[in-house]
């Protein structure tokens, strides 16, 4: 049972905003950090997936909303303050099976009370509206009588800890004594969005109701409920919390009644029933995420940390929001999302819950608009996504930010990072490729997939002296060069990205003649685009070296002082070698995989010897500061036989939040490592991949230590489960499919499992 649980057996103040963040509980469409009740040291936060607004921000970012979670235990007239206290026992465990996060400890305040508490939380999967927590209280050496307060805070900020950054993104509307409980309501500035908060306690034991008084106040921004209670020492009194968060974004009738009657239900169906039915719903989930690994319990403990946190941060109820790059765990990145998304997170979600992943695209489809805008907006054709989107697909990136020293810098990669486009229409061909769910082909990701092109045609640029399609100016996935031209990444995929244009379009036009006509003249495309598509990709530009072995990763790269990491620090991540007085961009190193990310995600384009080469000589000039970079390392060690590596960054990747190794846990998730660690164990170890033919492919290879590796995934209409152990492979299908593994086709039966010797 211990792996599944991520435990904190030591309270340090100083470590609450990293848990704040491994202990968020998020259901999709909200996320509550998991702060402590019983201490006021943190960053609170409490958001609703789709809410935002910019006010005095400089951009556009998630709100901050109220917060729900005020909990304060008084014996007699002294508060129980974890961080004033004198503390025995403590104990933290996020229970990832069940969904449920739990604590307990024992305090003794100043004037010498102890008291144990035992505590556990949820938000419900079932009802997503639901959340609660359940409060054991037992005095160890006294009887007394003891108050507890129920508070809703409307005071909150976003980037509490930064002051010059400091936004309220909401007026408080309405506070007030609901009957049942309290509640709160607020709007956000801009657009108006409205939110509600209640929130009660209910107290029983044997003799039913333990409370004896309510007081009810108003405190400026925060509505408060305090009970009055009398405990005896030794006997255990539990006392639950029930709370409703809905918003105007979600239902369209009178939030204050629709709430009222939800936390109604909510206390009459009870605790115990509410948190069963969202247990189960993990439970279930589960059964079509988990990844066991049998003889490596950190690898265990970390992959389900990762699979669970980036499944909490999605549900296919809703295809107006997307995963942003910290999740809904943290307002870093100001909630936005990236190509994190389709890159990293999508291929999670295609192969475990394609529902999810329809969703998420659909994101995208949804806020086509807004990419139509930025295209517009700055002299181009088509759709531009967004590199940092929110809520309506419009730019978002901050012009400004702070580098490594802390010194104001110029943004670009909101101008630059193009390669978003390509990014998008490579999710919407792998969701595709491996659910051949041709209905959202048709009415949605033709349509992305003909009017990125249609940027890209208006963005590349004729060089005439060469006969060469270019692009110059940009950002590839590798941040710290920035202006260069032809980014082998950028090129590449615009090209990929044309071609996949051209191919689905043809298809389209057989499959579904009505909607071809319609999507050329809504887009306005004709047969001279086609041509000059067609000629684009023959005639796109795509540096290499002199041999032809090493792409060179934009023009000019192998002119750039050529330092090679040498050192690497304790956890063998490496270490900054001296520029000698160069500034980064005037160097080869890089943040993260850019040739190498190219490989990984069209394997089928390059040779083996190619892939290597290119593997030996980036990876040696790679600094791994983005947490997006060691699992596409690891992936591609495997591919090209480096296998130590691939251990090593493998758990980098998993490891990337528990350990904090980017040392910004604080700020949220790194959702995009946690779809990293997914893509390192399946298409790294196990070698999962489709062929240029569409065939599903294994090629397991397991580290030493790994008796045995065990999955599940969807491909097309089948549920495919693969076992793999140090002597055999096992397989079976809920259809027929045929899968080649180790180069070996087999056609497996629904009937009988499929064993291949190792
Ligand atoms: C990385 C980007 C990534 C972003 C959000 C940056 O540090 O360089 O590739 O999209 O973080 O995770």
């Amino acid at each position: 049972m211990e792996l599944w649980k991520i435990s904190l057996d030591k309270y340090n103040t100083n470590d609450n905003k990293k848990y704040e963040t491994l202990f968020t509980l998020a259901n999709g469409n909200r996320g509550l950090r998991g702060a402590l009740e019983f201490s006021s040291k943190g960053n609170r936060g409490n958001y609703i997936a789709g809410i935002f607004d910019k006010s005095q921000s400089q951009v556009t970012e998630i709100v901050n909303l109220q917060d729900p979670l005020g909990f304060n235990i008084y014996i007699e007239d002294e508060k129980v303050d974890i961080d004033e206290c004198d503390l025995y026992s403590f104990k933290r465990e996020l229970d990832m099976h069940n969904g449920v996060l739990q604590m307990k400890f024992i305090a003794t305040t100043k004037k010498g009370k102890s008291v144990e508490i035992k505590c556990e939380r949820f938000v419900s999967r079932n009802k997503t509206s639901r959340w609660a927590a359940k409060y054991e209280i037992t005095p160890l050496n006294f009887d007394g009588k003891v108050f507890i307060e129920n508070y809703i805070d409307g005071s909150v900020t976003n980037s509490t800890w930064d002051v010059m950054n400091k936004t309220k993104h909401f007026k408080v509307k309405n506070i007030y004594d609901s009957n049942p409980g309290i509640a709160l309501t607020i709007e956000t500035n801009d657009n108006n969005i409205k939110s509600i908060e209640l929130t009660t306690l209910m107290g029983e034991n044997n003799k039913g109701n333990i409370f004896k008084n309510r007081r009810y106040s108003e405190f400026g921004e925060v509505v408060s409920e305090v009970y009055e209670t009398f405990m005896s020492e030794g006997k255990t009194e539990t006392i639950v919390k029930y709370g409703i968060s809905i918003s105007d974004k979600d239902i369209r009738s009178d939030l204050i009644a629709e709430g009222t009657k939800e936390l109604k239900d909510f206390i009459k169906e009870g605790y115990e029933a509410e948190v069963e039915a969202h247990s189960n719903i993990w439970r279930k989930i589960w059964d079509e995420i988990d990844i066991k690994i049998q003889g490596d319990e950190k690898a265990q403990i970390g992959i389900r940390f990762n699979l669970f946190q980036l499944s909490a941060s999605a549900y296919a109820g809703d295809t107006t929001v997307s995963i942003a790059a910290k999740g809904l765990h943290g307002e870093g990145y100001k909630g936005h999302v990236f190509w994190d998304t389709e890159v990293f997170m999508l291929p999670f979600f295609i192969y475990t819950r394609p529902d999810v992943a329809k969703a998420l695209l659909m994101y995208r489809y949804n806020t086509l608009n807004g990419a139509r805008e930025n295209a517009a907006i700055t002299g181009y054709k088509g759709a531009r996504f967004a590199w940092e989107a929110a809520d309506d697909g419009l730019e978002v990136t901050p012009k400004w930010g702070v580098d490594y020293d802390g010194n104001a810098v110029r943004i670009w990669t909101g101008d630059e990072e193009y390669h978003i486009n390509s990014d998008i229409a490579f999710g919407i061909v792998e969701y595709y490729r491996a659910t051949n769910d041709k209905e959202f082909l048709v009415n949605y990701g033709i349509e992305i997939l003909l009017d990125t092109a249609k940027f890209w045609q208006s963005r590349v640029e004729y060089n005439k002296g060469n006969d060469r399609y270019e692009i110059s100016s940009v950002i590839g996935p590798d941040e710290f060069h920035e202006h260069v031209d032809n980014n082998v990444f950028t090129n590449y995929l615009a090209k990929w990205n044309i071609e996949k244009a051209l191919f689905f379009k043809e298809w389209l036009k057989t499959e579904d003649n009505v909607n071809y006509k319609v999507l050329c003249s809504k887009l306005g495309l004709n047969e001279e685009d086609f041509n000059m598509w067609e000629t684009m990709t023959e005639k796109m530009y795509i540096p290499m070296s002199e041999d032809g072995m090493i792409i060179e990763q934009f023009e000019g790269y192998f002119d750039l002082e050529d330092i090679e990491i040498e050192e690497y620090d304790e956890n063998e991540m490496p270490v900054w070698p001296d520029f000698k007085g160069n500034k980064l961009g005037e160097t080869q190193l890089l943040k993260q995989a850019d040739v190498a990310q190219l490989m990984i995600m069209l394997p089928e384009e390059f040779s083996e010897a190619v892939k290597k080469a290119n593997y030996e000589y980036y990876e040696k000039r790679t600094m791994h500061k983005s947490s997006l970079s060691p699992s596409m390392y690891s992936i591609m060690g495997l591919a090209v036989g480096d296998r130590h590596n691939a251990y090593k960054y493998f758990m980098k990747a998993i490891y990337t939040d528990l350990e904090d190794n980017q040392g910004n846990t604080d700020f949220g998730l790194h959702a995009a490592a946690a779809g990293g660690s997914w893509q390192s164990a399946i298409f790294g170890f196990v070698g999962l991949r489709v062929n240029k033919e569409g065939v599903l492919n294994i090629n397991p290879w397991l580290p030493e230590q790994w008796e045995g590796l065990s999955f599940n995934i969807n491909w097309k209409s089948s549920r495919i489960g693969i076992s793999i152990s140090k002597d055999k492979i096992e397989v079976d299908s809920t259809c027929e499919a045929t899968v080649i593994i180790y180069d070996k086709s087999y056609l497996i039966s629904d009937k009988k499992q499929l064993v291949v010797a190792r």
